[in-house]
């Protein structure tokens, strides 16, 4: 049995994590799947941006998959956080193309750390987030330390993660840990109207600028050096001369 479905639209990949019965949990059969989602989009020219939303209106994905934990090892937790970073978390993080989470409801501890993955949130108002694992005794452990503050700043992260306490889809739009925030029917078109915004634009450009934002040293001298790269690069391709060109002929770019 698959938990994951994938649907193709019009140069857009729709990843649906499909474990309604467990609130989309991610055990190791959903992040190995995935994974391989991911890897095949990856691979896949005709599409240009993805889509990752969860089954049913009530949650996105409502954590790591608590069942599976009881037992582990201080030396298999580190493993168990090690792989999904490796295979799941940082390959859309890194992914060469947008990568948008339309969070349907509960988006939790890695339900939470998965939608930061993304490149762009989009929230339906019922939803709700938080990374609550200091009440199970742990840290977030899929980015979840690293990624948040980066989005909504040091002190609304700590607290967060140190209260364990979840926060609303308005709240999360106030602070910018969602960009945007629909009524739950209207979330898949909205994820899908954003996508299509962003699809008008030049591909190799799109890779370009997300691979600079995406640079681990982002912000330090070394940020500054890839950015000026990526920008040389863009100079070399078809698509700069049909921009520039359509610019200057006054039409629309046909990219
Ligand atoms: N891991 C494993 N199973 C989970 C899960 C998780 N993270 N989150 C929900 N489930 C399961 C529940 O155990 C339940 O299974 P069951 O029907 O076989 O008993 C099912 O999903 C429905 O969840 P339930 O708790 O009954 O729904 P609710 O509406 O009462 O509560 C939540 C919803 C999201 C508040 C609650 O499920 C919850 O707190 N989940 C854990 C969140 C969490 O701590 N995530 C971080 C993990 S590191």
């Amino acid at each position: 049995m698959s938990f994951i479905s994938i649907e193709t639209s019009e140069h857009i990949g729709i990843v649906t994590i499909a474990r309604e019965k467990k609130l989309n949990a991610l055990n190791t059969q959903v992040i190995e799947e995935l994974s391989e989602a991911f890897k095949s989009l990856a691979k896949n020219p005709d599409i240009r941006a993805v889509i990752l939303t969860g089954s049913g209106p009530k949650a996105f994905v409502a954590g790591a998959d608590i069942s599976g934990f009881p037992g582990l090892s201080a030396a298999q937790g580190q493993a168990l956080a090690q792989e999904g970073q490796q295979e799941l978390f940082d390959r859309i993080a890194h992914f060469s193309k947008p990568v948008i989470a339309a969070i349907n409801g509960f988006a939790l501890g890695g339900g939470l750390e998965l939608a930061l993955a993304c490149h762009l949130r989009i929230a339906s108002e019922n939803s709700r987030m938080g990374l609550p694992e200091v009440s199970l005794g742990l840290i977030p452990g899929y980015g979840g330390t690293q990624r948040l503050p980066q989005v909504v700043g040091k002190g609304r992260a700590l607290e967060m993660i140190l209260s364990a306490q979840m926060i609303d889809a308005q709240k999360a739009l106030d602070w910018g840990l969602v960009n945007a925030m629909v009524p739950l029917e209207d979330l898949l078109e909205e994820a899908i109207s954003m996508a299509q915004r962003i699809l008008k634009n030049a591909p190799f450009a799109l890779g370009a600028a997300l691979a600079a934002v995406q640079y681990p040293k982002a912000g330090q001298p070394e940020g500054f050096a890839f950015e000026t790269q990526q920008f040389g690069s863009c100079f070399g391709t078809s698509d700069f001369k049909e921009g520039v060109s359509a610019f200057l002929e006054k039409r629309k770019p046909n990219f």
